[in-house]
């Protein structure tokens, strides 16, 4: 027997981020000060009484398996919480806990995904996208957004890439990795386009609490209420409560598709894990001054980086209106000769050679479909963005 492995994983991409945090553990490791824009997680602490919440559980011994679709308190609130913020009907029976908001994808990719389909997803896109559908068997097809248009999709570009063949279309607003957010009025012509379609429309809303310089956040579903029975909402704990390793994420999805993927689940995760399941709770019951907070240290923080990164030559930054991204266009690099005589040919060479001159980790933009950029995550504190900011442009200025 040659190859063990099953031939679906041919056409999936490892994540091109490890080759460069391998290099920047590396540096570490040799006692290297690098600075990394590569994370995709706050910075912040998980509040503390969301981390007490967590030891109570364990304390009071709420250590067994839970309902695979999560603790009933939880879908409650959680449906409620919808209801509140979207306006969209929703009950307990919508919802599934899950294992992050990358395992309520998943759990969708194989409930809803299969050989022949075609998912519809506008680029730059999150990496993982993609490879879900490619490890369901299914296709994806991508949309391009541009700077130009805010990192947005049109309504026409939707419209040419859906087929017969579409089973979904993956919004993600505010995205990863651009930061750009649909306002109302785009949310509406792009449910204008879907109500002509019949296929899935999945709404990844994980980063919808970090929003800035009032910005209104609303959701495809409050826009467009008659589209809710092909509406899936991806959200979760991770990135607005600061909860990256507890793995709490949800899907609200209409009730068969629901069934379907606690059926994937119970047959891969069974739930996320029980002591995560109440801290979240506790994040939702909580107040949002934590969350306040953290939105205005990413705000200034965001303020901070763009305005430095569109004062290095050649670089073109939008101002995004949410998430804890810049993604900023370095294309004018490309073809520059760096001092140790090598050619920056791709935006991977470019952040290797980041890394390497000016010891700063940042995400080529390839990884998200979007080459000659570089994705930047300010989830780092202003004195340090402002470091980096001066060691970039001090690695800029010896190019030629
Ligand atoms: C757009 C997007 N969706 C989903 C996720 C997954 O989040 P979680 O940590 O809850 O699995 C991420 C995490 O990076 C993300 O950027």
């Amino acid at each position: 027997m040659t190859n063990r492995l099953a031939a679906r994983l041919n056409a999936v991409t490892p994540s091109v981020t490890l080759a460069i945090n391998a290099r920047a553990q590396e540096l570490k490791a040799r006692g290297v000060d690098v600075i990394s824009f590569g994370a995709g997680e706050p910075d912040f602490d998980t509040p503390e009484n969301i981390r007490e919440a967590g030891r109570r559980a364990i304390a009071e011994g709420r250590t067994r398996y839970t309902p695979v679709s999560g603790i009933p308190e939880l879908r409650k609130l959680i449906a409620e919480r919808s209801v509140e913020v979207r306006g969209a009907p929703a009950t307990a029976a919508n919802v599934t806990v899950t294992v992050g908001a990358k395992g309520a994808l998943f759990n969708l990719a194989l409930a809803a995904f299969e050989e022949g389909d075609e998912v519809v997803i506008p680029t730059p896109c999150w990496v993982s996208y993609p490879e879900q559908v490619r490890i369901a068997g299914a296709t994806p097809v991508y949309v391009e957004s541009t700077l130009a248009s805010g990192w947005k999709i049109t309504p026409e570009a939707l419209r040419a890439a859906l087929t017969e063949r579409t089973k979904a279309f993956i919004l993600c607003s505010p995205s990863n990795p651009t930061g750009a957010a649909y306002t109302v009025a785009e949310l509406e012509a792009l449910a204008a386009v879907l109500r002509d379609h019949d296929c899935w429309i999945v709404s990844d809303e994980i980063y919808g609490g970090l929003v800035y310089d009032g910005f209104v956040q609303r959701s495809i579903v409050s826009v467009a209420p008659d589209l809710a029975p092909r509406v899936v909402i991806i959200d979760g704990v991770s990135k607005t409560y600061a909860m990256t390793g507890w793995r709490v994420g949800w899907s609200i999805a209409p009730v068969a598709l629901a069934k379907a993927m606690d059926t994937v689940q119970g047959q891969g995760a069974t739930s996320t894990a029980t002591f995560s399941q109440w801290g979240a709770l506790e994040a939702l019951r909580s107040p949002a001054t934590e969350l306040a907070r953290m939105r205005v240290l990413f705000q200034e923080r965001r303020d901070r980086l763009v305005a430095g990164l569109r004062a290095l030559p050649g670089v073109q930054c939008g101002v995004p209106e949410g998430a804890f991204y810049a993604f900023c266009d370095v294309s004018a690099w490309l073809g520059k000769l760096t001092p140790m005589d090598v050619v920056l040919h791709t935006d991977a060479d470019v952040a290797a050679w980041l890394l390497d001159a000016a010891h700063v980790a940042v995400v080529p933009g390839s990884a998200f479909m979007a080459p000659g950029h570089l994705r930047l995550s300010y989830a780092v504190g202003v004195d340090t963005i402002d470091k980096a900011l001066a060691r970039i442009a001090g690695a800029v200025s010896t190019l030629v």
